[in-house]
């Protein structure tokens, strides 16, 4: 078998990272973790611990110091058309001489799709963002959650198997957020792609996934524990069963950020 198996979006295997190139200084190690083809997999845990990263490698933007990634068309190597990144807020890479619908149809373009339908697609994708009366805006005149909205359409009008998204309505207010968390999550049972979500936000991560991971604090960090959520879409934050979930995603994560305050209290010499 060349790639993953075949229900297999993405595996990790034995994946270690170390930035200081071999000082054996790991931000996370040994982690073992396989995404299905068509799942919601969200990942949560304290800040610094590997999270976006771990995309990082699935989009074939940085390497792993141990182990591979593989997808069903092989080991990552590259970036690849089968996989597609919406970055957090502050830095959406939207072209600013480019139209909503020009930036929509950019990816199109680059994939030799004819004219008449990447104006359709593009149309049909800046609908599904609700984004239909502002085609023909540039990015200065979009808001935050707009521009964010157009990155959206962009990157799923492309089609990519696999869409990772990385933090992608921190930065914007709470009702836009609520808003496009309940777009994101409607998007995904219309398309059914594989989603991975990296969030700091545990109420986003029960709205939204099938699968939770939380990873533990680095240094070495891994996977610490995996929820399995059988909450029926859409979902009711409000359940008892939502609210129990995410007491215990909560409370599991507060445990490993305690873990890192801890340790930056103990002064180095003495460690
Ligand atoms: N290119 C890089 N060079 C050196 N160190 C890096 C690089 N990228 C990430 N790191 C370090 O690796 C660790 C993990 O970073 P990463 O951004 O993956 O964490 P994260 O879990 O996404 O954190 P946050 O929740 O704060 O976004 C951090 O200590 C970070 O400083
Ligand atoms: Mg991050």
């Amino acid at each position: 078998m060349t790639g993953a198996e075949r229900n297999e979006a993405v595996s990790f295997r034995d994946i270690g990272i170390d930035f200081t190139g071999g000082r054996g200084d790991w931000v996370l190690r040994h982690l073992d973790l396989t995404v299905e083809a068509g799942e919601f997999f969200v990942i949560v845990g304290p800040s610094g611990c590997g999270k976006s990263t771990l995309l990082r490698l699935i989009a074939g933007i940085a390497d792993a110091t141990e182990g591979d990634v593989r997808t069903p068309e092989g080991p990552v190597t590259r970036p690849g058309a089968d996989r597609a990144m919406i970055f957090q807020n502050v830095d959406v890479p939207l072209m600013e001489w480019l139209t909503a619908k020009q930036n929509v149809e950019f990816g199109l373009r680059m994939q030799g799709r004819p004219r008449a339908e990447r104006s359709a697609v593009a149309d049909d994708f800046l609908r599904k963002v609700g984004l239909q009366n502002a085609a023909g805006k540039y990015p200065h005149e979009l808001s935050g959650g707009m521009k964010q909205r157009v990155q959206i359409a962009r990157v799923l009008a492309v089609s990519p198997g696999i869409v990772l998204m990385d933090e992608p309505f921190a930065a914007l207010d709470a009702q836009t957020r609520k808003l496009l968390q309940h777009e994101v999550s409607r998007l995904w049972r219309e398309e059914v792609r594989t989603v991975i979500y990296v969030t700091h936000d545990i109420r986003e991560a029960v709205l939204l996934g099938q699968r939770i991971a939380v990873m533990s604090a680095p240094p070495q960090a891994g996977i610490k524990s995996m929820y399995q959520v059988d909450l029926p879409y859409p979902r009711d934050e409000f359940s008892p069963g939502f609210v129990e979930l995410a007491r215990q995603v909560e409370i599991d994560i507060e445990e490993e950020v305690n873990k890192l305050w801890a340790d930056s209290a103990v002064p180095r010499s003495t460690r």
